[in-house]
């Protein structure tokens, strides 16, 4: 159910992706990130454009080139990646958040290099970042015409713990991997998902679980998906 050459049946609507780790700094030298490479984002964005739409991509750093004909934002931290969203969300059709965004800065960002000075430990506090997602999702167009797609990457209780964020999240669609699986890791280029969507009740979404395909294929997928609910 590809759509053939030239034929571009997300024309007219505007994409939002989020993409790749933040990176949230501790001092001038140092920071907590993650193993993000963003290429699963990437694939969302440059799939989107080319199916017809117009692309933002928020991205936090990553090492791939910029995709030509999209608008590309970068963004280092969580907060500077919620800034950038809150700008593009509101003329936003579709959004799909890709992003490993780190859950927690560091209270105080020291102006200094920290010295280890010979003590034997350090104590970090780390305060929460702003949930970019569920920020979306509470502040939707309230004509409902904009369609939310989170992605989650678990390392157990994989449907549980994504039909917990499908919810809390207020998402359309949440894209589910397990760390563990063959194929579905960092960096790779393939994926293994399960697609969930609201069911019945919000405990019970409807869950399908897809074989392993390449990055660009679920991108593909998922934004027909996503353009087809709206
Ligand atoms: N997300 C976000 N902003 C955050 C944290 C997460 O927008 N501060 C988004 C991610 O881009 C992803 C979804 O929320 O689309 C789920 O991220 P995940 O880290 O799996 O979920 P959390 O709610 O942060 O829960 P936890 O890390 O504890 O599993
Ligand atoms: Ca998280």
């Amino acid at each position: 159910d590809r759509p053939r050459d030239g034929v571009r049946p997300l024309a007219g609507l505007e994409v939002l992706v989020t993409a790749g780790p933040t990176q949230e700094p501790l001092d001038p030298v140092r920071y907590l990130t993650n193993h993000s490479t963003g290429k699963m984002g990437y694939a969302i964005a440059e799939a989107a454009r080319d199916l017809g739409a117009r692309v933002v991509l928020v991205s936090g750093p990553v090492a791939l080139p910029a995709p030509e004909g999209v608008d590309l934002v970068r963004v280092t931290t969580a907060q500077e990646m919620f800034d950038a969203v809150r700008d593009a969300f509101p003329g936003a059709d579709v959004t799909v958040m890709a992003a490993a965004v780190g859950d927690f800065r560091v209270a105080e960002v020291e102006p200094d290099k920290i010295k280890k000075h010979g003590r034997d430990a350090i104590e970090l506090r780390l305060v929460a970042n702003p949930d970019i997602l569920a920020w979306a999702g509470a502040h939707r167009r309230a004509n409902g015409s904009q369609t939310l797609c989170g992605f989650a990457m678990e390392t157990r209780d994989l449907e549980a713990n994504a039909a917990a964020k499908l919810a809390a999240k207020r998402c359309d669609m949440l894209v589910a991997n397990d760390l563990r699986e063959p194929g579905a890791g960092f960096g790779t280029d393939t994926n293994a998902v399960t697609v969930l969507t609201p069911g019945d009740a919000p405990d019970k979404p409807h869950a399908e679980r897809w074989q392993l395909m390449g990055k660009r294929e679920v991108a593909e997928r998922l934004l027909l998906r996503l353009a087809a609910m709206r």
